[in-house]
């Protein structure tokens, strides 16, 4: 056991830094002077002139004076755009103390002056990023570096890659184009002294520890606790405490595992953590709010606090948005939440000018100094999907000009990237072949290759029931299906004429190709699409049945990699990771998120609760025989057999229930456990079609308790199922519902359980709500639906 990642080196690292610039007065105040609060803002022809928070941004900021309406409001995305296209100065005047200029060095610190006495100004002029980026594409006269703009139905912005801020900013397929200005952290002045070396008093470490190996562990979510030790420094001069910082030490071990598979070419790709294998369970991660000075530490506690109810124990933080702030990183730690972590680079080539370089160079250095004392990220990763795309022409490439552009990616990624955290696993892209595209000069022939590395996979058009479709991948970082988010959601952003499926709004709102259509051709595979004559019910049905269809889509391909762990079929399995695309939402409109913007859990979240739940019953039909599997993440091995219960959808009495065999299901496999021909099953059963039955199943063990949640599968699509029944729920039910659906509009909490499959006459369901509410508010906004509902 060593003491992972470097942490204790990198703490020590930086409170050394700390030491050589001690203050030699004690208070706070005398040292450091926040230049945060209320500055002056203007355009640059000084036709708009305004008060703005700092940290903050000029679409807040004008926001907040009224200036404009909600950037977020109907098609406000597109009336704003001059925001953006316009230069933009901050302006504050501040007095600096006789004490303070007496150091020796007076920092103004943009997380980067002369002061004189009295009144100092300090302007902060900002460039059009939009201007900047064209100007610097302009200026790179001798090769493209594609892509040149966003598609047409984003309504964006074009050449981000040639500036680094965010570069889902200039619009995404799930987001609106807002290229933001601002000053987005704290700014201050800080002076001190330069002293020699003070005496460092510190509590070592290691005497709390007989021995290193009875160090606490950091452990992932579902593995174990999050235990912390406090490192607590001191620095005294002349007998004086000067210095005096505690910060929390946590020990872990990463290893990303490459290596042969026996019965499989390729090479294994999982990770170990604290020498045990760990599948990954999750989503992707993006950023939170178009305005950063917008995400609160309560929306990021909120959203980090709804993966871990939904069993995640890892995200993402995608190459396309932010490098996140502080308060992430910790709530990750605190939660036990790993994160893979990428460099701010995605689908695109980019330019590799000596200044670029530089600027990117800086970047790296400041973000993983800043982040690697973390044990939540276990891993760097280059890029967002560059490798395939240059590996797969997504730019349209002339073949003789490829080596350059390989030339410029070998440059940017694992030569700068590479350099200053050997503590934890890098990858050079995701998706990748990892150990194999290094071996290929970093860009592999093909990084979708499901025998390496990790893969993205999207398909929109075939049937997702059908889990032949999904590669059998050794860890799947992103896959997905869009849903609208709910009419609680939209309503605020949104008017009357907006409401309905074809509405300008509507389309406007959905920013991928076709998606729109997507969805609904998806939902018709196996249900019937909302036809309601009443205009409203009609949008807000279909809103019901895309997120019906993303759920289930989204849970058919998770526990199809689930049951993939301990698997080689045909050369391909061993899977050991699966996160989704994507958590959450930057605005109100249709995406591939689980949770919408403002909080609220989709429908797929309330799945995802299930299927990412510690022990998971997965069934599927090979050949139209029924198999269930057992898929345990405990420490400790299991004895476990599959309960299966067939219903007919006309009622809510059970036709049959079988039991299997006693199997023994080892901790962090995958177990067939079940195994019958579906005719052989439903002829035993009695009076059982496909078309008017159904089942449900779970596992228990040798004492008949349940472990884990129930499961269900269909025999056939629920639109062809004979018997289902409108039911006529607040008062009772009498057929089995599928997709039940609670819904209290826009009072903030969540259900106990949600979108389930009712077989039974009642059933208890909390809310949990996220602010004080009371029964006759919940009551008065309560809507339930059920597939039967919406046709
Ligand atoms: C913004 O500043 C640039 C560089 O000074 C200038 O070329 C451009 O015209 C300015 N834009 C506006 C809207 O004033
Ligand atoms: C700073 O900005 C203010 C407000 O825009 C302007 O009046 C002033 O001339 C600027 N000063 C300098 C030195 O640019
Ligand atoms: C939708 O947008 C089109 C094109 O901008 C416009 O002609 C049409 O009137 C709009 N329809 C509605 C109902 O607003
Ligand atoms: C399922 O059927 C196909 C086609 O008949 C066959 O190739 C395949 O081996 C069968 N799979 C199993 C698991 O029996
Ligand atoms: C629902 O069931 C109750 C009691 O069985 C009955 O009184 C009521 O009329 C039913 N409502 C509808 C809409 O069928
Ligand atoms: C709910 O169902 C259980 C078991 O079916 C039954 O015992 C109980 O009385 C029911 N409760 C209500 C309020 O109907
Ligand atoms: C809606 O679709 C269902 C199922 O196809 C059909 O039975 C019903 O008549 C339709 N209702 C309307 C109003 O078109």
């Amino acid at each position: 056991m060593t003491p992972c990642g470097n942490n204790f080196i990198c703490v020590l690292g930086v409170l050394l830094c700390v030491c050589f610039r001690v203050f030699s007065s004690v208070t706070e105040q005398q040292r450091t002077v926040s230049l945060n609060g209320k500055w002056g803002l203007s355009s640059s022809d000084g036709s708009l002139s305004l008060t703005a928070q700092v940290p903050g941004c000029v679409h807040s900021a004008l926001q907040q004076q009224g200036y404009i309406q909600d950037p977020y409001f109907r098609f406000n995305d597109v009336s704003y755009q001059w925001i953006a296209l316009d230069n933009w100065t901050y302006t504050t005047v501040f007095a600096v103390s006789a004490q303070l200029r007496a150091r020796q060095k007076v920092l103004l610190v943009f997380d980067a002056s002369n002061e004189r006495d009295g009144d100092n100004v300090l302007n902060v002029s900002l460039l059009s990023p939009v201007l900047y980026a064209s100007e610097q594409r302009k200026a790179h006269s001798a090769y493209r570096v594609p892509p040149e703009c966003p598609p047409d139905v984003q309504k964006g912005e074009c050449h981000v890659n040639f500036i680094r801020k965010e570069q889902s900013s200039f619009s995404w397929d799930w987001g609106p184009s807002f290229p933001t200005m601002g000053l987005w952290k704290d700014v201050r002045l800080e002076a001190f002294d330069i002293l020699q070396l003070v005496q460092i008093s510190s509590v070592p470490l290691y005497s709390m520890f007989h021995q290193l190996d009875q160090v606490k562990l950091w452990w992932p979510n579902g593995h174990g606790d999050q235990p912390f030790y406090l490192l607590t420094l001191r620095g005294f001069q002349d007998g004086l405490l000067i210095l005096n910082t505690e910060s929390k030490v946590y020990f872990r071990t990463v290893e990303l595992v490459q290596e042969p598979v026996v019965g499989s070419p390729g090479l294994s790709f999982y990770f170990r953590i604290n020498g045990k294998p760990v599948f990954l369970k999750g989503s992707n991660w993006i950023p939170a709010h178009s305005f950063q000075d917008q995400v609160t530490p309560a929306v990021l506690k909120n959203l980090l606090q709804s993966a871990v109810d939904a069993n995640m124990n890892a995200l993402r933080v995608w190459g396309g948005g932010v490098y996140e702030q502080d308060l992430f990183y910790s709530i990750c730690d605190e939660l036990g939440i790993m994160v893979w972590q990428d460099f701010m680079f995605a689908c695109a080539t980019y330019p590799t000018e000596d200044r670029f370089i530089q600027t990117v160079r800086e970047e790296v250095v400041q973000q993983v100094r800043r982040l690697k004392s973390h044990p939540s990220i276990i891993i760097w990763s280059g890029n967002n999907e560059n490798e395939a795309a240059l590996a797969t022409d997504w730019f349209n490439i002339p073949a003789p000009q490829k080596s350059t552009y390989i030339k410029d990616y070998v440059t940017l990624y694992p030569n700068i990237l590479l350099q200053e955290d050997q503590s934890r696993p890098f990858l050079v892209s995701s998706p990748t072949n990892g150990a194999e595209s290094e071996q290929e000069g970093w860009v592999a022939a093909n990084p979708y290759d499901p025998h390496y590395g990790d893969t993205h996979f999207y398909s929109y058009i075939l049937d997702c029931w059908d889990w032949r479709t999904f590669p059998r991948t050794r860890f799947a970082s992103e896959y997905g299906f869009q849903s609208w988010p709910s009419f609680s959601t939209l309503q605020p952003v949104s008017v009357n004429e907006d409401w309905s499926y074809n509405s300008n709004f509507s389309s406007h709102r959905q920013h991928h190709e076709a998606g729109n259509q997507e969805m609904l051709l998806q939902a018709a595979f196996h249900f019937h699409l909302p036809n309601s004559t009443e205009p409203l019910k009609r949008f807000t049905d279909t809103l019901y049945i895309t997120q019906v269809m993303q759920a289930q889509c989204v849970k058919t391909q998770t526990e199809f990699y689930q049951r993939s762990r301990s698997e080689i079929i045909e050369g391909k399995g061993r899977t050991m990771g699966a996160l989704y695309w994507q958590l959450n939402d930057i605005w109100q409109a249709p995406s591939w998120s689980s949770v919408e913007f403002g909080g609220k859990w989709k429908m797929l979240h309330y799945f995802a609760q299930s299927f990412f739940s510690a022990v998971l019953p997965v069934g599927f039909e090979d050949n139209n025989t029924l198999l269930i599997y057992a898929v345990s993440d405990l420490n400790q091995d299991l004895k476990l057999r599959a309960v299966v219960t067939v219903y007919s959808w006309a009622d809510l009495d059970p036709v049959c229930t079988l039991k299997s065999d006693l199997i023994l299901v080892p901790g962090g496999s995958a177990v067939p456990i079940f195994k019958e021909p579906v005719a052989t099953l439903l002829v035993g059963c009695g009076r059982c079609t496909r078309l008017t039955c159904l089942l449900t199943f779970h596992l228990e063990d040798p004492s008949s308790v349940q472990q884990g949640p129930t499961n269900h599968h269909f025999l056939c699509s629920p639109k062809e199922a004979q018997g289902l029944q409108r039911p006529n729920i607040t008062v009772s039910f009498t057929s089995v519902a599928p997709f039940v659906w609670l819904d209290v509009g826009n009072i903030p909490g969540r259900f106990s359980s949600n979108g389930f499959l009712m077989v039974s006459r009642n059933m208890t369901v909390s809310f949990n709500a996220w602010r004080p509410t009371s029964v006759a508010e919940l009551s008065k906004y309560l809507t339930i639906t059920s597939l039967r509902d919406v046709y």
